[in-house]
């Protein structure tokens, strides 16, 4: 068995006595043994003890059933006997497994494809009550995982668009913007990304190219829109014009591309994957206020407050 057959799950997204209408491996060694039957369910205190050993490497899924995976959750996500927090915890676990697929999908087109209906879970998601939003924004920045980021990033876009009052449509589009706003990285090298302590000149530059990379990428995507295009390749762009690649400045930097600013940088400083100690949520947004000041779109930053501070925070 290959592993591009099988995508990682989060045990979190499975709740114990509910029937499975796909198989679940656990990969041991380099094999994978089927774990749970479709059909089956996992008992309560067997799950307990299994989610202890989730690393968020074990548990596996036929690429097959991707689908029927998909579908399992969204179910979850619209039932009515789960409360709004754990249904948080079920989209944001099993987003991040997906993600992951998504990213290491060599077909980009593929990728941008899947990831609407993943985009349009979590506005569904978001409308769905006041509170959601604020319980997805606490379970992002806390995990170790690879491609939370680019989701992180989407989350927080998405909850500031609302804020704005986009339409859905557009909303939409700035999700996937936003979820795909640094794929030109698939072509910087690997030791320059994750170099620990600073890069060179050289190297900086060549991590300066994602913009350029990324846009690349996504013009091989006839379907692609403008503004999907405009998040990726402006979003390095800076308020008061000493951005990059263009030297564009306010309003002719993308709105969403503005708002990808503030939300790649509020989740580069509040986040515990980065080196340094993480921010409190509030110290960064007065940071990007106060000593970045001139940076960012002063009304969406304004509306950053909001989108975080007026919510409630689950612990
Ligand atoms: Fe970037
Ligand atoms: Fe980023």
């Amino acid at each position: 068995m290959e592993l591009n057959n099988f995508f990682r799950i989060r045990l979190n997204t499975i709740r114990p006595d509910k029937v499975t209408n796909f198989d679940i491996f656990l990969l041991v060694g380099n094999k994978y043994i089927c774990f749970l039957r479709a059909g089956d369910k996992i008992s309560d205190g067997r799950i307990e003890q299994l989610r202890s050993k989730d690393t968020g490497n074990s548990f596996f899924v036929r690429v097959e059933d991707k689908q029927l995976y998909h579908s399992w959750v969204r179910e979850e996500i619209n039932s009515s006997s789960i409360d709004v927090f754990s249904k948080a915890k079920i989209l944001h676990e099993s987003s991040i497994a997906l993600m992951e697929d998504l990213f290491e999908n060599p077909d980009v087109n593929k990728a941008l494809d899947e990831s609407r209906p993943i985009i349009n879970d979590f506005i569904r998601f978001m409308d769905s009550s006041p509170e959601a939003m604020g319980f997805m924004i606490s379970l992002s920045g806390h995990d170790f995982y690879t491609y939370s980021h680019s989701l992180d990033v989407s989350i927080y876009s998405l909850g500031l668009g609302r804020a704005l009052g986009y339409n859905t449509k557009d909303i939409e589009e700035l999700g996937v913007g936003s979820l795909f706003h640094d794929i030109g990285k698939r072509n910087v090298s690997l030791d320059i990304l994750c170099k620990k302590g600073s890069l060179s000149d050289p190297e900086w530059e060549q991590m300066k190219m994602h913009p350029q990379y990324g846009l690349v990428i996504l013009n091989n995507n006839p379907l692609i829109s403008d503004a999907v295009k405009a998040t990726c390749f402006e979003h390095h762009e800076s308020w008061s014009g000493n951005g990059y690649p263009q030297q564009l400045m306010g309003d002719e930097i993308h709105p969403f591309a503005r708002i990808v600013a503030i939300t790649d940088t509020y989740d580069a400083m509040t986040t515990q994957r980065s080196y340094n100690v993480p921010m409190k949520p509030l110290d960064a947004v007065n940071m990007m206020k106060e000593k970045l000041a001139g940076r960012y779109d002063p009304e969406i930053l304004k509306a950053m407050y909001s989108v975080l501070f007026k919510l409630k925070v689950a612990s």
